[in-house]
């Protein structure tokens, strides 16, 4: 029997109490979003115009990368006052005017928080720098060289070269993961707790709703300082090859256990913000790819007792290649390492990492962003990927980003492109005669937000079905996963609430395909336009690279038992 959902109404966004899990988060990269004063840069009064947009988009939270002062060498992860804005982006005032007025479309804010460094010209490194019996010199990391003058331990920076620099005025060496400009904080100093959960405090006062937490895991390192182990598995990741960053499996400068009361913490004092069920979350960024068994230790950081990482990010789908298997697997494992109650989150990509529509293809794309939309976890959806936006080669000349500037093969510019608004000058991003940041995509007349909002074959309009889709229908918000046994390059799972089963069947593959249905089903969505509300009997045809959300009628297997569904004979 279908269910009869056609004429359900929207239901009010999401449930107070669990925003973060039922809601969609959107990635804005203050940078490429919105020029507002002309300078070809996006900013905070930029973003506040668009706002709109991102409403009627229907996601429902946004996180902002860094807008704090900055010199820009790592554009904007390397800050310098973590208590105010960069004049690019605009002021103090700008942003408490962002915050009310995306809380008055029904958008939550999420900022960046950059705990494991700052920026070289910070004052508190600064004063660590001008000398050994400085009061700040300990709240970095400070060493002398080995008797050959050499840095004191072998650990490799993912910027390129030694996470050491020789400071020629003290003759000691300090610790940067990243660019020598971005000097670790050294957070067994109590000093620096104190100091940077006052930065929290900052924020939450003026009443943000969280805080993605830039490499949150990295904080804690080996207190020896021991030197990393080689990477027996260094070049098989599936992940981009950072080179000598790779040779090395990073136990010791990563990762430390003391991470976890540090988080629990943390978790505390966002709790203490968190008033009429409104939580205050941490979206922390947990890099352990390199580990053996890495997702049990990613999903440590929710908390034994769900007490440390509101979401820590996953990326597991960012370096899977286009396969239903591989996909399946990939969630699969997922799910099954996550503690009792904890809710998993997905992205697709972001500010560092090839664009989905590049790296899988543009029809490909449209399936992906079905399959984040409606997979079991909070999506994070990055600016653009709604458009299928595409990696733009930005030539050598014009590299902006550090990795890029180290080998243009690793460079983020690509990716970090200008929004495309519309078929205007600049694509809308900013005004005529005015040069962008980055350049524009060459597509940007083709490919905009003004093309595609009309255009229902369009991967904005299919993001707009499957978000509408998501919010009248509660088993695709939080309903259960369960994987369903479907022919080689399909990927199929139940999603499930007391009774209401939505059925997603995607095809990976460029030939049509025909799947047996356990039971019949109505179309709720699908990558092709013209399908929606379709009745489908018990074979569903899928053209290739098409995706579908079914309504099915009732379960005729008990929960947690995998339905077979078949290719269909013939
Ligand atoms: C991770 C951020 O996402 C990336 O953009 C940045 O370069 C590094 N952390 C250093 O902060
Ligand atoms: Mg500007």
């Amino acid at each position: 029997m279908l269910s009869s959902a056609t004429t359900r109404a929207d239901e009010p966004r999401g449930h107070a109490e669990s925003w973060w899990r039922e809601g969609v988060i959107y990635q804005v990269y203050p940078r490429s979003f919105q020029d507002s004063d002309g300078d070809g840069v996006g900013d905070l009064a930029g973003i506040q115009k668009r706002l709109g947009y991102l409403a009627r988009l229907g996601v429902d939270a946004i996180w902002l990368n860094p807008f704090y002062p900055s010199p820009m060498l790592d554009f904007g992860y390397d800050v310098c006052d973590h208590a105010d804005v960069d004049p690019l982006f605009g002021t103090l005032a700008d942003f408490d005017a962002l915050l009310a007025d995306a809380h008055a479309h029904g958008l939550r804010v999420l900022i960046d928080f950059v705990p494991n460094h700052t920026s070289s010209e910070h004052s508190w490194f600064r004063d660590a720098r001008s000398s050994r019996t400085s009061s700040k010199r300990d709240w970095y990391f400070w060493r002398d060289p080995r008797p050959d003058g050499s840095p004191p331990n072998n650990w490799a920076s993912p910027f390129g070269g030694s996470q050491w620099t020789l400071d020629e005025r003290s003759g000691q060496y300090y610790l940067h993961t990243f660019h020598p400009e971005q000097p670790d904080l050294n957070w067994r100093n109590p000093d620096v707790e104190r100091a940077m959960l006052d930065v929290l405090r900052f924020w939450l006062e003026r009443g943000v709703d969280g805080f993605r937490i830039d490499v949150a895991n990295f904080v804690l390192k080996d207190p020896q300082l021991r030197d990393n182990p080689p990477n027996p598995t260094a070049g098989t990741s599936s992940y981009k090859y950072l080179g000598h960053y790779d040779t090395q499996l990073h136990l010791h400068d990563k990762g430390h256990p003391d991470c976890h009361p540090l988080y629990r913490r943390i978790r505390r004092l966002l709790d203490s913000y968190s008033r009429d069920g409104s939580d205050r979350i941490a979206l922390g960024e947990i890099h352990l790819y390199e580990w053996p068994e890495w997702t049990r230790h990613w999903a440590a950081y929710y908390g034994e007792q769900l007490d440390e990482l509101h979401l820590p990010l996953n990326f597991t789908l960012v370096g899977l290649r286009w396969q239903a298997d591989a996909f399946r697997a990939a969630v699969d494992e997922i799910e099954a390492v996550l503690p009792a109650g904890a809710w998993p989150n997905l992205a697709l990509g972001s500010h560092d990492e090839s664009r989905i529509a590049t790296r899988i293809g543009r029809e490909q794309a449209k399936v992906a962003i079905m399959l984040l939309l409606s997979l079991r976890g909070t999506p994070i959806l990055y600016y653009g990927d709604e458009l299928g936006m595409e990696d733009v080669a930005v030539p050598v000349d014009c590299a902006r980003d550090p990795f890029g500037l180290l080998d243009p093969a690793l460079g983020r510019d690509p990716e970090r492109t200008p929004m495309q608004w519309d078929d205007g000058p600049n694509a809308g991003f900013c005004p005529a005669g005015v040069q962008p940041w980055l350049p524009l995509a060459d597509n940007h007349a083709a490919v905009n937000v003004a093309r595609q909002r009309d255009d229902p074959d369009s991967p904005l309009a299919l993001t707009k079905r499957l978000l509408s889709a998501r919010r009248s229908i509660a088993a695709l918000r939080r309903g259960d996963y369960e994987p369903l046994d479907a022919p080689g390059g399909c990927f199929a799972y139940l999603r499930t609430l007391e009774g209401e089963r939505v059925l997603v069947a995607l095809n990976y593959r460029e030939e049509a395909l025909e799947l047996l249905l356990p039971d019949r089903g109505r179309i709720l969505v699908s990558c092709r336009p013209g399908r929606d509300g379709e009745l489908v009997g018990r074979t569903l045809h899928l053209q290739s690279n098409e995706g579908c959300l079914l309504e099915v009628g009732e379960s005729r297997t008990s929960k947690g038992v995998s339905t077979p569904i078949a290719a269909a004979e013939g």
